[in-house]
């Protein structure tokens, strides 16, 4: 069993570099498909969630070479379109292939994907917008089967600005016949990310980043490149540790508009840091004052980053509220926290932080990937030996996060046992 041991309370200094999104890059290897010849995608995370996906990619008949953080992807030879259970249930993602799949050869089998859990995340919107383009979708049990005769541009607008339904059915959308028109879409920077790469390939995406989005069908993709944008919320998770022990914590490579919200949010707090063109260099911040937040869609304060920023929260001189708008689960940390020595009452999406508390290393589990990275950042700001379980989840989402924090001057150490 994997674990992660950190003996907490050394300050940290040093440069800490972001690699690409982990949200983005899972949506764009999956886009791949589309693509009648192949495409190069840079700057991919080394996270085990790029790996199930090319284990999928390679199931369906794509030849990938991977080159460091660069991955080429031959798609001209896909004669698979069914991705079986085990590797659909690996994580979140995996429902991209439906999108792809479906608008370049009509037909997909899947099965609902797996990922955190964090709430029931039902993709109806998906679905009803596969629909509303002329596919029949077939459910039994947790097997989808998507078919169409032709798919055909449509108008609609979404129920909710979902991630993940926006990007499968723009890549839904890429060939069908004709004008589809997206209402309501999501505006996450990870959707202009996949806009630009199929763009890049000749689709016709347009108004990507913004909450009306039009695609003009094309028939073919051909040869492309993309560079998957950095990752905003590892950036934001190593961030909010330079202001708990940080001494000119350096955090480079980083979009700043991507963390306004974030930024905006750590002045409301009292906490200073020097930002600049692609960096952001943080230190320790000995007078938190506690704040509200809540959680909301871009531009809004991203889901992501609530749990580790509850860490923060409890370094704070007094009482903060939290709540969680966007999934229904997503407090299974706090009794970890707690056990550390937090005084957070919670309930299902909201919670009460009462700080500042003193950390004491103890045994502790990752319940998802973002509740795993606030048990790391825990362990870091608390006195003694804390041990993490259950890192799968962590590693999923953070390129190499233990020698990233070793290199900033931390005791944490990765065991295999
Ligand atoms: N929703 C529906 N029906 C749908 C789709 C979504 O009800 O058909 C609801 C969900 O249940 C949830 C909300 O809408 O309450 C948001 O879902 P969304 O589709 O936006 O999220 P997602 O695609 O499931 C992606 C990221 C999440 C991130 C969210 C929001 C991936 C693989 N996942 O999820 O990332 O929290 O967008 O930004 O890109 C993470 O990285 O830790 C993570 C969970």
């Amino acid at each position: 069993m994997k674990k992660i041991i950190i003996n907490g309370g050394n300050t940290l200094s040093g440069t800490i570099s972001i690699n690409g999104a982990k949200n983005s890059a899972v949506a764009l290897l999956p886009a791949s498909v589309l693509c009648d010849e192949s495409s190069n995608i840079y700057n991919v995370p080394n996270i085990s969630d790029r790996d199930v996906l090319i284990e999928i990619l390679e199931k369906l008949n794509c030849n990938v070479i991977k080159d460091e953080d660069a991955i080429k992807i031959d798609s001209s030879k896909v004669i698979n379109t069914r991705i079986p259970m085990e590797l659909s249930k690996k994580m979140r993602a995996s429902y991209y292939f439906m999108g792809s799949l479906l608008s370049r050869f009509k037909h997909v089998e899947i099965y609902f994907p797996g990922g955190c859990n964090i709430g029931k995340r039902p993709i109806d919107i998906h679905i009803k917008g596969f629909e509303a383009l002329g596919a029949k979708v077939q459910i039994k049990g947790d097997l989808y089967t998507i078919d169409a005769e032709e798919l055909n541009g449509a108008n609609m607008t979404l129920d909710f600005a979902s991630v993940g339904a926006t990007i499968n059915i723009m890549l839904a959308a890429v060939k069908a016949k004709g004008r589809t028109i997206i209402r309501n879409a999501a505006r996450e920077a990870e959707i202009v990310n996949v806009a630009t790469y199929l763009n890049n390939m000749g689709a016709k995406i347009s108004g990507a980043g913004t909450s009306v989005i039009r695609i003009d069908g094309v028939e073919y993709l051909h040869k492309g490149m993309v560079e998957v944008i950095p990752d905003r919320i590892e950036a934001g998770t190593y961030i909010i540790l330079g202001a708990m022990i940080g001494d000119n914590l350096k955090i480079e490579n980083i979009i700043p508009e991507h963390i306004d919200a974030l930024l905006s949010k750590l002045t409301d707090m009292k906490i200073k840091y020097i930002l600049e063109e692609n960096s952001v260099t943080i230190s320790k911040c000995n007078d938190i004052r506690p704040t509200n937040l809540k959680t909301a869609v871009f531009p809004g304060f991203v889901t992501d980053m609530g749990q580790p920023m509850m860490v923060l929260l409890t370094q704070a001189n007094g009482v903060s509220m939290f709540e969680e708008t966007i999934y229904e689960n997503r407090m299974g940390h706090v009794k970890y926290l707690n056990k550390l020595g937090a005084n957070i009452k919670n309930g299902n999406t909201n919670a009460v932080i009462i700080g500042p508390s003193k950390f004491y290393g103890t045994e502790v589990e990752a319940t998802d990937l973002r509740g795993g990275a606030a048990m790391v950042l825990a362990g870091l700001i608390a006195e003694g030996t804390t041990t993490i379980t259950s890192i799968e989840h962590i590693l999923r989402g953070y390129d190499n996060i233990i020698e990233k924090l070793r290199n900033v001057g931390a005791d944490i150490k990765l065991i295999d046992e």
